[in-house]
């Protein structure tokens, strides 16, 4: 079987080469991005194997069926990038739902207690022997309301750490869980309203598409801190700026950016940055922003290409794979039967 992998980077290819050439995978990588001008490239392979930036719309997904290509296999849980509705029917779309909510949740506490902190502040400060704690003044998570958004496998791990640093949790999700535990749900105004700390966890739907904007940031607390390791869209990075200069927000963790598909896991640093607001974002000094990295942990990497190599073992060998993506009824969703088409 041979599959074509875009957008590949120095750290997955040890993981996939180990799973591929014990299941008789042969993977071709390349570094480019999937989309219209690059969609040739799988020309012979049996299927492809794309990342979050990658683009799947109609034109790839007819160029790609054009070539035979049978099989799209996300690496990763998110699918918001692929035109689900057009590829039903026409090509299997395969994702990985679950690697370590583990990585992703610890990150967001990881970027929160950063900001709160000053840890990013006090590692440069130290570094030039400047010991002074002027302007480094936190405060404790202890007792704070944290608004955990969306309380699937990631926001019930994050709900976790919170409870172990002794915060209240109150959650929302669209389709709320029976047996959620450490938290009480309520409605998204109240999330807005109560909250010191909002942390999004849920995925990136029309519904969700900037949640956090200039209204829902008019509810919020004077000096809300916002977490978003989700999808960058859920927040409108205009209306957040805006917060962060008039002082209503008072810090923000982004591993996410609406914008960030031409800039995120590539190095600009010897280029002039175009993007004016996440220039603008990345300059304040309570803004803390990573490129889509809270994944990045090896026990994740080892289980996406784990499960990434079964999804396609189980496509092309069994015809079926549990981990099928369906648009079905309006909404795409995990393939129930297991067999899409
Ligand atoms: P999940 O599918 O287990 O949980 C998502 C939750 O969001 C579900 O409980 C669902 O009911 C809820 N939800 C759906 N629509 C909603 C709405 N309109 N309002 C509120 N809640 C809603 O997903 P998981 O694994 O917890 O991942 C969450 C998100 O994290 C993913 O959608 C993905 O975008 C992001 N992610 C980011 C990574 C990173 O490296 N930064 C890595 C992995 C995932």
């Amino acid at each position: 079987m041979k599959i074509a992998f875009f957008d590949t980077k120095p750290y997955d290819k040890p993981s996939f080469d180990k799973f591929g050439k014990e299941n008789g995978i042969e993977f071709k990588y390349f570094e480019t991005k999937l989309n219209e001008d690059t969609a040739e490239l799988a020309n012979g392979a049996d299927g492809v194997c794309v990342f979050v930036n990658d683009t799947v719309n109609a034109k790839v997904i007819d160029r790609l069926c054009e070539l035979g290509v049978k099989a799209i296999a996300l690496r990763c849980a998110g699918f918001n990038n692929v035109d689900m509705k057009y590829a039903y029917g026409k090509i299997h779309v395969l994702r990985v739902p679950a690697y370590s909510p583990y990585a992703v949740a610890e990150h967001a506490m990881a970027m929160l207690l950063t900001s709160i902190r000053r840890i990013h502040k006090a590692y440069i400060r130290t570094r030039d022997f400047n010991f002074s704690l002027v302007n480094m003044t936190g405060f404790d998570l202890h007792g704070k309301t944290v608004g955990v958004i969306g309380t699937g496998r990631i926001g019930r791990v994050f709900i976790d750490i919170c409870k172990g640093f002794g915060m209240k949790v109150l959650a929302y999700d669209k389709f709320p869980a029976k047996d959620l535990q450490n938290a009480e749900y309520t409605t998204l105004d109240e999330i807005f309203r109560q909250s010191d700390i909002i942390s999004l966890h849920c995925p990136l739907t029309e519904e969700t598409y900037h949640m956090i904007d200039e209204e829902s940031l008019e509810k919020c607390k004077k000096g809300v801190v916002i977490i978003n390791t989700s999808r960058g869209a859920l927040v409108d990075a205009e209306a957040l700026l805006s917060g962060i200069k008039n002082k209503k927000v008072g810090a923000a963790c982004l591993d996410v950016y609406e914008e960030e598909s031409e800039l995120f896991f590539e190095d600009y640093s010897g280029h002039i940055m175009q993007d004016d607001t996440l220039a603008r974002l990345i300059s304040m000094p309570n803004v803390i922003v990573t490129s889509h990295q809270a994944f990045l942990t090896e026990e994740a990497l080892y289980n996406i290409a784990e499960t990434t190599v079964n999804n396609l073992v189980d496509i092309f060998k069994n015809g079926s794979c549990p981990n099928e993506l369906c648009y079905k009824g309006g909404v795409a969703e995990d393939c129930k039967s297991g067999k899409c088409f």
